[in-house]
């Protein structure tokens, strides 16, 4: 620690009166016990796993999931990059953390999110396991604006802070460097940002103290717009087009509002610029590749590879052309909310695929579960997976139904129509499709286990219902909502034991036993 420590953190006077009493107490209490394990996050951002985004990661397939375990049936609790970092810095629900969307009046980064939600994420409670903490790339959309308490604000529980200012870039960035403002060119060899946070992250390895487990989160920007590829990747996968099959290019003509709007089939012009997009994010993805080789080949140097977790997954899926939307996340659909997610470490067996569902909320439990912290003490949604990934080191049992919330990106507005960055609609993609609107609100009950399938609810004037049987039809092409019949009675009874204390879903509750499907 006392390494960590000397490297320059705010308050590191503070820290080490706590970290002393700290060690003092952990010394009492596992001078028999092994060092916890250390664990490494790295997160993309927007990377889909539904459309074959994995494909580009042939290294990190073969070092990770070959080496550990794939899970086919991972998501996120919410579809866009904010809320859904914040779950997974917290472990909570968007109703419990109450980060809304991107913007700092929706708690991105916000002061109330850092006096709050912020102050209670896994980092804090690692801290306290005397975990040596590295922080690299991308954070919160709004992490480091001025308004945001500037590059200033280090969050707790981070002994190296190398965070992103702002959104997604590949060069012509700011980083907060342990508070302190670090400016960045378009240099490859100096600035490009996957290859900078390789390079701090081997650093912090190097540096760290042998004698206390370590946790590193690594957050590229890749795959994200403005999808800049290294120079040696930009000529990669020239002939890729994004994938025809399952709702490509058809008519979301039985869904809620948002996707009735979208021109069908889609123009030219869409389709050549979703294939663009979908071609650069896979070159993009070629620089995360090569990060997890190298950093697995570091730890593998310092003797540190068989005790470290790692965790490979994104922050929400994409989707290129599914009912004729080009390019966004946001939607309900398994497009946008799959992930991939595949880990390595100990007592993990090689070469699995599991199917148990595993949410972005669960990563910070299954993180204290490995260090050691009692759960039953920490206030998360989230459970940990580590019984589904190493049954020899626990018992447990799998979730059946998850939820998914989303609250619409856009003020209300005068204009139904697709205004150009108009109020109301707060994207508007090549050929001025609605990729959002702030009526594309929803909650979702998302079941696995005994049957596979989805009911949604929107916050519109229609109260609009979306239902899919997944087993029959994994593309969600037909909305079974007015089909009604038994065949949909155990999701009714699911819904109807969910506790009003799930808060957003009341109203979805409500809704439901009012009109009976
Ligand atoms: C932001 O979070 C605070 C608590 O952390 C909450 O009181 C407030 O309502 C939230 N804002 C929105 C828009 O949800
Ligand atoms: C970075 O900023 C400089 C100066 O504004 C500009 O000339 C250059 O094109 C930018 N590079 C990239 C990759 O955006
Ligand atoms: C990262 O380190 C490698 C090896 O030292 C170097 O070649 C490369 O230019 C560095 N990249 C960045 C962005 O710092
Ligand atoms: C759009 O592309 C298709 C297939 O490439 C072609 O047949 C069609 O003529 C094009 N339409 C327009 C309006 O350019
Ligand atoms: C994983 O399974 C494949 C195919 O069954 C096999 O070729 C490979 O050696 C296995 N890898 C490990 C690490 O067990
Ligand atoms: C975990 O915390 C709970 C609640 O404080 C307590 O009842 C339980 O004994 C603790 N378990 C262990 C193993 O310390
Ligand atoms: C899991 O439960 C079984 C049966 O109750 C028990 O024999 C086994 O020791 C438990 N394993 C762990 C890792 O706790
Ligand atoms: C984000 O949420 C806040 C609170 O509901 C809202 O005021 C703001 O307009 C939203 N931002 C966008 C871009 O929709
Ligand atoms: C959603 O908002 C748009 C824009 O204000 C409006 O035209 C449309 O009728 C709304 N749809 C529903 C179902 O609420
Ligand atoms: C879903 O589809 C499967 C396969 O066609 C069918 O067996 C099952 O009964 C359906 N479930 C519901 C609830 O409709």
């Amino acid at each position: 620690m006392a390494g960590a420590e000397a490297r320059g953190r705010p308050k590191a006077g503070y820290r080490s009166v706590a970290a002393l009493l700290l060690l003092f107490n952990c010394v009492i209490r596992c001078t028999e016990c092994a060092k916890p394990s250390n664990i490494v996050l790295i997160l993309t951002d927007d990377q889909d796993v539904v459309l074959g985004g994995m494909t580009p990661l042939k290294k990190a397939k073969a070092l990770i999931g070959d080496a550990g375990v794939y899970f086919s049936n991972a998501y996120t609790v919410t579809p866009l990059c904010c809320p859904s970092r914040s779950s997974i810095l917290t472990g909570k629900y968007p109703h419990n953390h109450e980060v809304r969307n991107n913007s700092l009046a929706g708690n991105c980064s916000s002061p109330a999110w850092q006096k709050g939600p912020e102050a209670l994420a896994f980092p804090v409670y690692l801290s306290k396991q005397l975990y040596q903490t590295f922080y690299g790339g991308k954070y919160l959309n709004q992490y480091g604006k001025k308004e945001a308490g500037d590059v200033g604000h280090v969050p707790p529980g981070w002994d190296q802070w190398h965070a992103l200012v702002g959104n997604s870039q590949y060069y012509n960035y700011t980083l907060s460097v342990n508070g302190k403002e670090e400016k960045h060119g378009d240099s490859y060899e100096k600035d490009y940002l996957t290859d900078l946070i390789v390079n701090k992250s081997l650093r912090f390895l190097d540096e760290r103290s042998p004698q206390h487990p370590f946790f590193m989160m690594l957050s590229p920007p890749a795959p994200h717009s403005p999808w800049t590829a290294a120079p040696q990747y930009e000529n990669s996968f020239v002939n890729m087009k994004a994938p025809r099959d399952g709702s490509f290019n058809k008519p979301g003509k039985d869904k809620h509002w948002l996707l009735r709007q979208p021109l069908n089939p889609m123009s030219n012009s869409s389709i050549d610029f979703l294939d663009n997009a979908f071609r650069r994010r896979w070159q993009t993805l070629l620089s995360v590749d090569d990060l997890v080789e190298k950093v697995v080949k570091k730890l593998e140097d310092l003797k540190e590879l068989d005790n470290t977790y790692i965790f490979y997954t994104s922050d929400h899926g994409y989707h290129t052309g599914q009912f004729s939307l080009p390019i966004d996340k946001r939607q309900l659909y398994e497009f946008d909310i799959r992930v991939p997610l595949m880990v390595r470490g100990p007592g993990i067996k090689p070469n699995q695929t599991l199917q148990a569902p595993v949410l972005n909320i669960d990563l910070g439990p299954t993180f204290l579960d490995i260090a050691g912290v009692n759960l039953s003490e920490v206030n998360m949604d989230g459970q940990s997976f580590l019984p589904q990934m190493a049954p020899s080191l626990r018992n447990g049992t799998s979730r059946p139904y998850f939820l998914v919330e989303y609250t619409g990106e856009g003020h209300s507005a005068p204009d139904p129509a697709c205004p150009k960055l108009g109020p109301g609609l707060s994207q508007c993609f090549p050929n001025c499709v609605c990729e959002d609107a702030f009526n594309n609100t929803y909650a979702c009950v998302r079941t696995l286990t005994g049957y596979n399938m989805q009911y949604c609810e929107f916050a519109d004037s229609e109260s609009f219902v979306e239902v899919y049987n997944l087993t029959s039809d994994p593309h969600q092409l037909e909305n079974i909502v007015k089909k009604g019949g038994q065949d949909l009675d155990p999701l009714l009874r699911l819904l109807s034991t969910l506790s009003g204390s799930e808060g957003c879903i009341d109203r979805l509750l409500l809704n439901v036993n009012q009109n009976p499907l």
